[in-house]
């Protein structure tokens, strides 16, 4: 079966603070989403994706959302309130899949070999596949008082990005019951799943804050990526 792309681009973005909908917010002259599946499908590991966009902008088709040449392999469904509504939104459309990557929108930047060291673990039997960087900082754990309850060993943690690769029977299982969870992983590992992991990309950072949407736009004047 197909490896089948979902991008999650239904989220209101206000920690950027845009006027609009962060995925919508142009870097270079393109949207994030119209980059992010760009990236994915010129990886040559994706077959077909699935976007899924606010409510009121999905009567939009592909051919107004991605660079034409990609609109063909491209549909576009409604999101969630949550992100994982969104996700399973997005797993309906992807019916008939035999993995699928999830990859948000907003890690634009993301190089098109990630998405391909995510599919090779998938095909070498790997049931779910995240990529991940070390951790820079010191993480502390603190109560609601904000006072420090603990220091986990860093060497032992690890920062997670997207695209999250999976068999598709398995996300589906899991995202059956998902709540307001952010990390489709997490959901896997509540089924006692095994969750491995393959190097990440700092280039596949997500664009969260306005220092982030600096980044991006510096990067893409400078030439990188
Ligand atoms: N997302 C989605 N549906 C939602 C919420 C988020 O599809 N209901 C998507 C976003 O569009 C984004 C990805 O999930 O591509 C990661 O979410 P996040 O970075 O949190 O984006 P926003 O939710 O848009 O930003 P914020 O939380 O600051 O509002
Ligand atoms: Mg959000």
């Amino acid at each position: 079966g197909p490896v089948v792309g979902i991008v999650p681009a239904a989220g209101r973005g206000v920690r950027l603070g845009e006027q609009r909908p962060k995925a919508f917010v142009e870097l270079d002259g393109r949207t994030m989403l119209d980059r992010a599946v760009e990236a994915m499908l010129s990886s040559g590991a994706v077959d077909r994706v699935v976007v899924v966009v606010p409510p009121e902008l999905a009567s939009q088709g592909a051919n107004d959302l991605v660079s034409s040449g990609f609109a063909e392999r491209v549909a576009v469904v409604p999101g969630g309130s949550e992100r994982a509504d969104s996700v399973r939104a997005g797993l309906v459309a992807a019916a008939g899949a035999r993995f699928v990557l999830v990859h948000d929108a907003a890690r634009s930047l993301t190089p098109p070999e990630l998405f391909a060291r995510v599919v090779e673990a998938l095909r070498a039997g790997r049931r779910a596949v995240i990529p991940v960087l070390p951790v820079a900082d010191t993480i502390k754990a603190v109560d609601a008082a904000g006072i420090v309850t603990g220091t986990p060993d860093r060497a032992s943690l690890r920062a997670v990005q997207t695209p999250q690769g999976f068999d598709a029977e398995l996300l589906a299982r899991a995202n059956l019951d998902a709540g307001d969870a952010t990390d489709d992983a997490g959901l896997v590992e509540r089924l006692g799943e095994h969750v491995y992991t393959v190097a990440g990309d700092p280039l596949a950072f997500k664009i969260t804050t306005p220092l982030d949407l600096t980044l991006a736009r510096a990067l893409l004047a400078v030439g990188r990526p």
